[in-house]
Order: structure tokens, then sequence, then C-alpha cells
């Protein structure tokens, strides 16, 4: 018991102390409610975690990583042997991977880390997509957390070619023809991307974007995310209630907790898993090192990109769809993610409330997990109109069936309940307008029911 206390006694002069001489509170974020102690809550962090694992990883890996197509890398000549005439960058590639200690577990975990980060992105994209988290004030907050999803999936498109191998090198020529088709930006970024045209510029460009441009980017873009996220503090859970943010920001101080050290730990206890997870998945499955570009010994394979870009690809594969097409496509796609904020502008949150938007996510949602998992069984094949309609309409009918019935019935049992509570409803819609309602007899009162 006497230790007990001498230990927590010490513990707490010992934050006390570090806490007073960093002046670490007043650099904190805010304090958060308590019943933000959940994952869900924290989807935008797991992201951060995984990016700074990404940082140290890269950094690590640079020390070693060579970006050149020349071959006459030296280590890699003795590590490699016969394979000396490897260009040098697939070369010290092979080198990290047979070579330097634990290396392959570094480039491992640096790749799967990218996997995890642009998995977790989406996450904490369709969480709040679905959540109504974009509706005011966080509009802007949304629309840079879109430029920072733009900047992630760049972060993959660059880093994938610098191994050199030969199906990273096909699938980077494919996306290069795509995204030098984008409306305006693409005659912009040609010569940016090309650079002389030879393999070496190319390479040379891609590294430039990897390890400088868009993470300097990325880390601007997080400042701003995070600045915002202060200013206007966490979103309150999604309620068909319109006036619910007046009624959180009077609750929320009620029971905040300091973000230093309490959340700022529960964080950090999930990066931990997080390292420990990856890791694990990397110890038990090593990656593989591709054959480099111009290996002529070996027979090309199909040209297939990373697994966040198949969907892309096999848009590309249907018939009669030119990369105009698929260009035109995704940018339309960009712009309602971007703009978001400002087509959907009812002050409820909660996704039954918006059905338009919950068959736009799902239909998206079904499209990218339909397509990525159609271009990674079948890369390349083209696909005829028929066999096109035949998988993609059914997934926008059964939604739109689904989430129609859905709001239907929400809708009866809405009206039911106002009408037991002695209410007319004031809109088509069947709720009060935040005009006509009170805080104390206001929708919520019967919307959780
Ligand atoms: C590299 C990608 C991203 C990172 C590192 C990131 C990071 C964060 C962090 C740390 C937060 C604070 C709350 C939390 O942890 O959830 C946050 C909140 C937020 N993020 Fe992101 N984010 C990213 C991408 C996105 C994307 C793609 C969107 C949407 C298009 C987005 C929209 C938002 C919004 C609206 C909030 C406030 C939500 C709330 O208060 O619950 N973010 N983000």
């Amino acid at each position: 018991m006497g230790f007990e206390r001498w230990f927590n006694r010490t513990l707490n002069r010992l934050w006390g102390f570090i806490e007073d001489r960093t002046g670490m509170p007043k650099w904190a974020l805010r304090p958060q409610p308590e019943f933000t102690f959940k994952p869900s809550y924290w989807t935008g962090a797991f992201v951060v975690n995984a990016f700074l694992y990404q940082v140290v990883s890269g950094l690590l890996l640079l020390l070693y990583y060579q970006p050149s197509t020349n071959p006459t890398y030296t280590a890699c000549g003795q590590a490699v042997g016969q394979l000396s005439t490897a260009p040098a960058a697939w070369c010290s590639t092979f080198y990290i991977v047979n070579s330097v200690p634990m290396g392959s577990l570094l480039l491992s975990t640096h790749l799967y880390g990218a996997y995890a980060m642009i998995f977790l992105a989406f996450v904490h994209f369709f969480r709040g997509y679905y959540l109504g988290v974009y509706k005011a004030p966080r509009e802007f907050s949304w629309m840079v957390g879109t430029l920072l999803l733009l900047a992630t999936l760049g972060m993959g498109f660059t880093g994938y070619v610098l191994p050199y191998t030969q199906i990273a090198y096909n699938a980077t020529n494919v996306g290069l023809v795509l995204a030098l088709r984008l409306p305006t930006f693409g005659p912009l970024l040609g010569p940016f991307i090309l650079a002389d045209g030879t393999s070496q510029g190319l390479l040379s460009r891609m590294f430039a974007a990897h390890v400088v441009l868009i993470p300097l980017a990325l880390g601007a873009l997080l400042y701003a995310h995070i600045a915002l996220f202060e200013s206007h503090g966490i979103a309150p859970p999604a309620t068909s209630d319109p006036l619910q943010r007046r009624r959180f920001t009077e609750k929320e101080d009620e029971k905040a907790v300091p973000f230093m050290p309490t959340i700022f730990f529960y964080i950090t206890k999930w990066a931990l898993a997080y390292i420990g997870l990856l890791i694990g998945i990397a110890a038990l499955w090593p990656w593989n090192l591709p054959t480099y570009v111009g290996n002529v010994a070996v027979t090309p394979g199909v040209t297939e990109p990373d697994w966040y870009f198949l969907w892309l690809f096999k848009v590309v594969d249907f018939y009669g769809v030119t990369p105009v097409i698929a260009v035109g496509l995704t940018t339309v796609i960009i712009l309602y993610v971007l703009f978001l904020p400002f087509l959907d502008r009812s002050k409820r949150t909660h996704p039954r409330d918006r059905p338009i938007v919950l068959f736009l996510g799902n239909s998206l949602m079904g499209f990218f997990i339909l397509t990525t998992v159609w271009g990674g069984l079948t890369p390349g094949q083209q696909i005829l109109p028929p066999e096109v309609a035949e998988r993609i309409v059914p997934i926008f009918a059964l939604n739109a069936a689904v989430v129609g019935l859905f709001y239907w019935r929400y809708q009866k049992s809405y009206r039911a309940r106002l009408a037991a509570a002695g209410k007319t409803p004031t809109l088509p819609g069947a709720y009060p307008t935040p005009a006509t309602a009170t805080p104390s007899a206001s929708a919520s009162e019967v919307s959780h029911g």
C-alpha cells in the first residue's frame, strides 16, 4: 500500500514537472467530451498514427534506396551477383530486402502501412459521410480532408514505382495516361511529371514527389485540418434534431476530459497496437519483390496497380470507356465529395434523414468494392456492356429499393409518434422546423425512439 502511494505520487510529480517545464497544457488540443472514448470518434487520429509510421519507416528506407535507373550500383551488384545489370532503384530495394538487417520487415511494414493508411483514410471519410460531420460549421474541415485523401492516394501512386518493378512501371504509365487527361490540370502536370521523357526523368520526379513534395503538402494540410478540428471541437453524435448543435455545446463542457494526457495516451495505446499488428503481419507475410523493369528473362505479366486503383483500371476495361470518360467520372466523384457540405444543406445529421446522400454513399461504396474485386480477378480483361449492366445495375437498384423502403417506413413511424405526441407535421418531411420547434419540445424527443 505504501509503495503504491509512493509510486502514484512520484508519477504525478514527474508528470507535473513535465507539464510545467514544457508548457504542454497550453499547446495540447482542447478537452473532449467523455463519450468520445470510442475508436469511432478517433478514426482521423488513427490515420495520423499511420502517417507517422510511414514517415519514420520511409526515412529509414531513404538511407539505402537509390532513385536511379542506372545499372551500376556496386552494393547491389555484390548482393545479387548475376542480376547486377538490374537498375539501381530495383537493386537497392533488393539489397534492403536481402542484406539490410530487418530490411525486409522495414520495407514490408512501409508497404502494408501505406495500405493501412489508405484504408483508414477511407474509413474516416465514410464515417464522416454517413454521420454528416461535414455539416456546419465543419465544411472547411471536410474540404481539407478531401484534399488529404487525394494527397494520400498520391503518395501511394508515386511510391508504387520506386522499387522499379516491371508491374509497377507499366501500371504507373497507365495511371499517367489517365492523370494527364485530367481537365485543365492534366496538360499542366504533363511536363512536370514526365520531365525530359526518359525513364530516369520519370523516376526522379516520382521520387521527389513521394519523399518531399506530397509529404510537405500532406503535412501542411494536416496542420490546417487539425487546427480546424481544434477550433470546432469534435462533431456531436448524429441525430435528427436540427437544434442539436446548440444543445450539444451546452452539455459538452460539463463532462470534458483533458487532451493531455488522457486522450493523448488513449490514442497512443491504439498507435502501439497498430504498429504491433503491422510488424506481426509483415513478419508472417513478408512482401516479395517482383522482377525489375526490362528483365528480358521473364515473360511480361499483366499490368496491375495496387488495390486502391484497381477500380479505376477496371472502369477503363469496360468496352467503350476511354481514358477521358474514366477521368471525367473520377472528377465528378471528387467534386461531389469536395462540395458535399454545400450540396446537402439540411441541418439534420442522422443518415435516416438524408436518404439521397445515403443512397449515393452506398452506391459509391458498392461500386468501388465491386470494381476493385473485379479488377483483381480479371485484370486487363475487356468487359462488354451487357456484363457491365448485369453487375452494376443491381447495386444501384437494390440500394435504391432498400434506402427507399427504410425511409418510407421511418417516415410512417415518425408521423405516428408525432401524432401520438399531439404534434402536426410542419413539413412534407414530417419534422418540426427549427423555427417552430423549441429546444424543450423538439424533434429529438420523438426521433430517438
Ligand atoms: C490523411 C488523411 C486524414 C487525416 C490524417 C485526418 C485527420 C483527422 C483528425 C486527427 C481528426 C480529429 C478527429 C478524429 O480523430 O477523427 C479529423 C477530423 C475530421 N476529418 Fe479528417 N483526416 C484525414 C482525411 C479526412 C477526409 C478524407 C475527410 C473527408 C473528406 C476528413 C474530414 C474530417 C472532418 C469533417 C473532421 C471533423 C470530424 C469530427 O469532429 O468528428 N478527414 N481528421
